[in-house]
């Protein structure tokens, strides 16, 4: 194999992959309770996160899904290909052992993020069962809270 080929299998080895995780419900913002979420659909995030990523050198991977298991299995993937997580598990936040179970699993940053303030609403959503497992946690800062974890993620990748 010559040195260019082999440099660039390096460059892509090592390039710095984040996955942002948004859990259930997560695929209707936009038209979900806009006087709490907001109007920004998911794909404007998403596509907003994967432009922030260019600029900062970091590759970005949206998964979202309305499914605990699934979840639960894009965590125990990254593992071996993810530098660093951002993760909103919506409703899952306040009931999910087995996505703060796969969480513990890892050894890269993760940050969790709540587009409301969980700790302002019903006594129900002030309990996030991850909160004590994650780097930290961003709550309550809107959509702006998605950009704040990666520019966060760059600097500690
Ligand atoms: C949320 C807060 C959760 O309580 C709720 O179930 C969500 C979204 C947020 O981003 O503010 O679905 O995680």
């Amino acid at each position: 194999m010559n040195q260019g080929v082999s440099n660039q299998m390096n460059q892509e080895k090592n390039k710095m992959k984040v996955l942002v995780i948004h859990g259930p419900n997560l695929n209707m913002l936009g038209k979900r309770e806009p006087e709490i979420y907001g109007k920004i659909t998911l794909d404007e995030i998403n596509s907003d996160l994967k432009n922030l990523g260019k600029k900062l050198g970091i590759s970005v991977e949206a998964f979202q899904s309305n499914h605990e298991g699934a979840i639960v299995e894009k965590i125990q993937e990254a593992a071996a290909t993810q530098k660093g997580i951002i993760i909103n598990p919506a409703a899952y936040t306040h009931t999910s052992i087995a996505i703060r179970d796969a969480l513990l699993a890892l050894d890269i940053p993760i940050i969790e993020i709540h587009i409301s303030n969980i700790y302002k609403r019903e006594p129900f959503r002030h309990k996030s069962l991850i909160s004590d497992v994650v780097t930290a946690q961003i709550t309550g800062l809107g959509i702006k809270g998605y950009s704040m974890a990666l520019n966060a993620l760059a600097e500690m990748i």
